[in-house]
């Protein structure tokens, strides 16, 4: 088992299970609502820990009691929040989702703002002894910073970039990454519907990394620096009832297998496996 590092968010998540998506400007009532900690990465370090690790994060909270709530619950799963940086003003970031009960869909409406975390927060974390570096492709450039820090301190320790959303120059990020872990939302903004073609065309800004590409229930796609294309198949569940996390914890899946020697096609595989699985209970515990 290893050390891991995460940066990235920690959010407030207010979950209202609903029975269909409201129309617009209508009014429903919720079936079930459950407040808890969110955030990718902290959602990823959650599942590594399950999973045996030893996990830290470096991210930004507010001093306010869902602050609290928020370290309360990382603590809970032995994750060593001493590198985060707490802002006296403010509030933390907070989601306001709507969990489709009919299909699992997650619906996310999120607002923050708390400043992000910075380089000088991350140069202040001492690299040695981690087995891996697990970043969210955010606030790019302090991101860029981190990256060739890391590279040049850890040389040897991998480390992997989350490309969920477009941002500008988030592609400067590529070549700082061994793995790169992509969503199906940026494919898409690129204007490239088959995860296939996609891949290729991000090994063209990555040579030298390995990509892997989630595509909901599709499963996900892999492109290895040697030239090797993978793809897994998702794992159907008999319900599919909460798939917010899902690619959360398929990113923890591919830390975890990589961390074990599994070669790409059974990482694929083992992270589309605990992602099902997620998908068909509600929350993170995915033992
Ligand atoms: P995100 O949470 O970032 O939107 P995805 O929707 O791409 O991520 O899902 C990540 C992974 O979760 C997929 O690669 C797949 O293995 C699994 N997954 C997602 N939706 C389903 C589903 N309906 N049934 C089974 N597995 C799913
Ligand atoms: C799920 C998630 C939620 C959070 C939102 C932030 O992937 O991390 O827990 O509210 O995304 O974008």
């Amino acid at each position: 088992m290893a050390r891991i590092l995460g940066v990235g968010i920690a959010t407030l998540d207010i979950i209202n299970t609903v029975d269909g998506l409201p129309a617009e400007d209508s009014e429903v009532r919720a079936l079930t609502q459950r407040i808890c900690r969110g955030g990718n990465a902290t959602n990823t370090l959650v599942v590594l820990s399950q999973l045996g690790h030893a996990c830290a994060w470096g991210g930004v909270l507010a001093d306010e009691p869902d602050g609290t709530r928020i370290l309360d619950d990382l603590a809970r799963y032995r994750i060593d929040t001493s590198a985060c940086r707490l802002e006296a003003q403010g509030k933390v970031p907070t989601s306001y989702i709507a969990l489709n009960r009919r299909n699992g869909s997650r619906t996310i409406i999120h607002y923050r703002d708390l400043p992000e975390y910075s380089f000088a927060d991350f140069s202040r974390i001492d690299l040695s002894g981690f087995g891996w570096l697990h970043f969210e492709g955010r606030a790019v450039d302090e991101a860029r910073r981190m990256l060739e820090l890391a590279r040049a301190e850890a040389p040897h320790t991998p480390r992997s970039v989350e490309i969920e959303k477009p941002r500008p120059a988030i592609e400067s990020l590529f070549p700082l990454a061994d793995v790169l872990l992509f969503s199906r939302n940026y494919a898409r903004s690129c204007g490239i519907e088959d995860a296939g073609a996609f891949l290729y065309h991000a090994r063209g800004l990555a040579p030298h990394a390995d990509l892997v590409c989630a595509w909901g229930d599709e499963g996900a796609y892999g492109l290895t620096r040697d030239g090797t294309a993978y793809h897994s198949p998702a794992f159907p569940q008999a319900v599919v009832v909460d798939t917010l996390g899902a690619g959360d914890t398929f990113n923890a899946g591919i830390i975890h297998a990589r961390l074990n020697g599994f070669i790409w096609e059974r990482a694929l595989r083992f992270a589309c496996e605990l992602a099902g699985k997620k998908c068909g209970r509600v929350g993170l515990d995915v033992g």
